[in-house]
């Protein structure tokens, strides 16, 4: 893949723009991943209305979702008609892991609850991105130090791709205007305070004044809260 088409790319500012330009022009397979949060369903609309056809959306079911998380994929899968592909744990990996250490394992160390994720969620991850050479997310820097340090477009080692987050440097307020004005369905937990949305015994709401992933595992230290989808 040329510097030129990713530096093109990285230059496009209108997302629809971005998006279709990105489709058109490279020939190599892409994924799109959604965890059906509010920023995954602004490009999920921008990829499903242009009815970008080879653009592969998937999401990584890891079985402990919310309900209405799997509320928000249906309606999303109604409203536009468009395939999204789902991918789940290895059953046998997954048994193991319960069968030694519980259902809700992952409360009692920093490391099994890496376990799980890793089984649940980076696992199922590279399944996905098999073959890929675009990876399009819906990172924002807003959303944590580490991720300020993110780039538009950016080569993510661990999967040997590009990434392309359109979103980066998108404000929530943009974000919620952009579903707002067309409609797009969004995840109703947003109303009740939560922000970031992971699996349902890992995410609670937020308080006044808390940062955007206070409500992820925040039983444990603030500075190891990621999963392992995005170093
Ligand atoms: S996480 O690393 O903490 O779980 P976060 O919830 O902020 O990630 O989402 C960031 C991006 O990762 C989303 O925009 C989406 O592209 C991807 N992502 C996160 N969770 C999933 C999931 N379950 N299925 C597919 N993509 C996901
Ligand atoms: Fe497991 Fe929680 Fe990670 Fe989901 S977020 S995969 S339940 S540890």
């Amino acid at each position: 893949m040329s510097t030129s088409f990713l530096n093109q790319l990285s230059q496009i500012e209108n997302l629809e723009d971005g998006l279709r330009f990105l489709s058109e022009n490279f020939k190599d397979k892409i994924v799109f991943s959604t965890s059906f949060g509010i920023e995954d369903q602004v490009i999920s609309h921008a990829v499903f209305h242009q009815k970008l056809k080879n653009v592969e959306t998937f999401t990584l079911d890891t079985g402990r979702l919310f309900p209405e998380t799997y509320a928000v994929w249906d309606k999303t899968l109604l409203q536009y008609n468009q395939p999204i592909r789902v991918y789940y744990p290895d059953a046998d990996d997954l048994e193991t892991y319960v069968n030694q250490n519980g259902i809700n394992g992952f409360y009692n160390s920093v490391s099994l609850r890496k376990e799980c994720c890793h089984i649940r969620k980076v696992v199922p991850l590279k399944k996905a991105l098999k073959g890929a050479k675009i990876w399009i997310t819906g990172l924002r820097a807003e959303q944590s130090d580490n991720r300020n340090d993110f780039e538009i477009i950016q080569w993510d080692e661990q999967n040997q791709l590009y990434k392309y987050n359109p979103l980066l440097y998108w404000t929530t307020d943009e974000v919620l205007h952009y579903l707002k004005q067309k409609g797009v369905p969004y995840n109703t937990l947003h109303d009740q305070n939560f922000i970031s949305i992971g699996c349902a015994p890992c995410t609670r709401a937020v308080r006044q004044g808390e940062d955007f992933r206070a409500g992820r595992w925040w039983w444990e230290d603030q500075t190891k809260k990621e999963c392992g989808l995005h170093q």
